[in-house]
């Protein structure tokens, strides 16, 4: 099944709450919410208060990207507020395995992200592991960046390796995601679609959802 998350860093920020709904109603499966503390990148975004606010008006999965130097440290008022996964980026710590170990005793989904400078084989290890791994396809910090369709070979290549382990693991992708390029990237193996721009920044999110679900359906896994 392939699963649409909007990026709410592209949304009108002075209406998210018409926004969230706008996406719900289009038929969004996820909120992607994009934390970034002008330190791990060099932008700022907004925090677990803000978080908290939009909980009070949504049902959907809210899907928590830390983009954050201690990702640790955050972890539990991001889940107060209302996440229903977590993911930290490898690059951010010192000893991912433990920062994951570490939000798992938190009985939360959690997920682990790679940049695309860092290798595949860092999150190898975490394919039986983790509940989420997202493969950003541009450099994390902002939203409306160009697509890098190199980074789709680590899709394939954990995509493979979680289907040798029998696991129906989730393969997120995220960064400059719209209807021409989802078909490369289902086809590569994900089946998480992260999408600010494509989504946001149109008057039909439906349309493009449909566009998206479409691309899926006709360009599954090639192996
Ligand atoms: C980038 C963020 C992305 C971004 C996606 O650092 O993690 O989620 O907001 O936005 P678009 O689809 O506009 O690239
Ligand atoms: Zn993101």
């Amino acid at each position: 099944m392939l699963y649409i998350a909007p990026s709410l860093l592209a949304a009108d920020f002075s209406d998210l709450k018409g926004e969230i709904s706008r996406m719900e109603d289009a038929g969004a499966n996820y909120l992607h919410l994009d934390v970034m503390d002008g330190h791990f990148v060099p932008n700022i975004s907004y925090g677990a208060g803000v978080v908290a606010d939009i909980r009070r008006h949504t049902n959907m999965i809210f899907d928590v990207h830390l983009m954050i130097s201690d990702p640790l440290r955050y972890a539990d008022s991001f889940i107060k507020a209302g996440a229903d996964i977590i993911t930290f980026h490898y690059e951010a710590v010192n000893n991912p395995m433990a920062v994951f170990k570490a939000i798992k005793e938190r009985e939360i989904p959690c997920g682990i992200a790679i940049s695309p400078k860092t290798s595949v084989e860092a999150v190898l290890p975490f394919v039986g592991l983790a509940d989420m791994i997202l493969v950003m396809t541009v450099e994390p910090g902002f939203g409306g960046q160009s697509f890098m369709p190199e980074c789709l070979d680590k899709v394939r290549v954990l995509r493979r390796e979680a289907l040798k382990m029998g696991i129906n693991l989730n393969i997120e992708v995220d960064g400059g995601i719209n209807a021409e390029n989802a078909a490369y990237c289902t086809e590569a193996g994900a089946n998480v679609l992260v999408a600010g721009s494509s989504l946001f920044k149109t008057k039909k999110p439906r349309t493009v959802m449909s566009a998206m679900r479409e691309a899926a359906k006709e360009h599954p896994f090639i192996g």
